[in-house]
């Protein structure tokens, strides 16, 4: 069954395992963090999970047990939102073979996206999604990158009207884009953004983190870790023990840093490991740094650059 919560026995044997300190062991909290999609009001986890580049593999036994087991534990400790992209080339295909061999997907909250030029490629594109994905309705379809942002936008409103998509959204992934998206922000009206955000990659808090929350925009955040660099730039460095109070792992450092900001819905970290997936998941349980705090996350992480 879908608790969506940890027992203290399984904060123990996670912290054990890797290696983390006993704070994120004991956390009172035992129910994951949630933030409301302004738009309905319906909860979303603040832990999601992304599918570039590791979930683009063969449909090998080792390779599907692996993502099966990423899937069922994300769904146990009560996360559901996963992202594709037919731009990400097998990963729709690898959900919809897990799905097919799981009972997971009324626990998902399963967005993706439009990545074509022209409204009967996008319409292509987006029922072939649904199908490979096993989605049925599919949760939330976003314009990738801003491509031919005005059909796709005009074609996924129409798809909300007939309940084959519940949301809408437009994406990208580069600070130098932030400028095009407030544009489109203010001409769209999307439900969600997607874009960059991490202690390394700051620019979304300076306008665009204020104005979807201004605008009742909800905002998930893509290369949380910066597609792994962060993990390099601290390798050899230990946790502060400030961070102790909040955080086991840098990981959790780093996701923690992203959804303590006010505006921010949901991260969506991409992992092919199953114990990287369970380190992930502990960020969104127990106590979030604070403002202060997040001032002094930011000035130890400029000291180690
Ligand atoms: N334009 C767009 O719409 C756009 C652009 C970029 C990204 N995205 C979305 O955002 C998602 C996330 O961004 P991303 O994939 O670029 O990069 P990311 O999530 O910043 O980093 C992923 C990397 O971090 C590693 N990792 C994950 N958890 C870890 C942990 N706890 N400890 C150590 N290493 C860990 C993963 O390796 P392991 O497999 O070894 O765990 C992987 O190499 C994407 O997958 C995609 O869904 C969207």
């Amino acid at each position: 069954m879908n608790t969506g919560s940890w027992t203290r026995r399984e904060m123990l044997k996670l912290a054990a395992a890797l290696g983390l300190t006993p704070a994120i062991a004991i956390a009172r909290e035992e129910t994951m963090h949630t933030r409301d999609i302004p738009s309905s009001g319906e909860a979303l986890p603040v832990i999601g999970l992304g599918t570039y580049n590791v979930f683009d593999v063969d449909s090998t036994p080792a390779a599907l047990a692996a993502r099966r087991e990423i899937l069922q534990l994300f769904t146990s400790k009560g996360a559901s939102l996963i992202d594709s992209s037919p731009m990400y080339n097998r990963s729709e295909q690898i959900i919809g073979d897990v799905l097919r061999d799981t009972e997971l997907r009324n626990q998902l909250f399963i967005a993706t996206k439009v990545w074509t030029d022209g409204k009967t490629s996008g319409e292509r594109q987006m029922r072939e999604s649904a199908q490979l994905m096993r989605a049925g309705t599919i949760d939330l379809m976003q314009v990738h990158n801003l491509r031919d942002l005005d059909v796709h936008m005009a074609t996924i409103r129409e798809w909300q009207k007939e309940k084959l998509i519940r949301y809408n959204g437009v994406t990208h992934y580069r600070a130098s884009a932030l400028g095009q998206l407030e544009k489109a922000m203010r001409v769209h009206r999307p439900e969600f953004i997607q874009i960059n955000y991490s202690l390394g990659e700051r620019e979304a808090q300076e306008r665009l983190l204020p104005l979807a929350q201004d605008m009742g925009i909800a905002v998930l955040i893509n290369r949380p870790y910066m597609t792994g660099r962060l993990f390099a730039a601290v390798k050899g460095t230990e946790l502060p023990d400030w961070a102790a109070e909040f955080a086991g792992s840098w990981g959790q450092f780093f996701l923690k840093y992203i959804v303590s900001h006010p505006a921010v819905t949901c991260v969506i970290p991409a992992t092919s490991k199953p114990h990287h997936m369970a380190d992930n998941l502990g960020a969104g349980f127990g106590p979030m740094p604070d403002a202060v705090t997040r001032r002094r996350m930011e000035s130890f992480f400029d000291e180690l650059a």
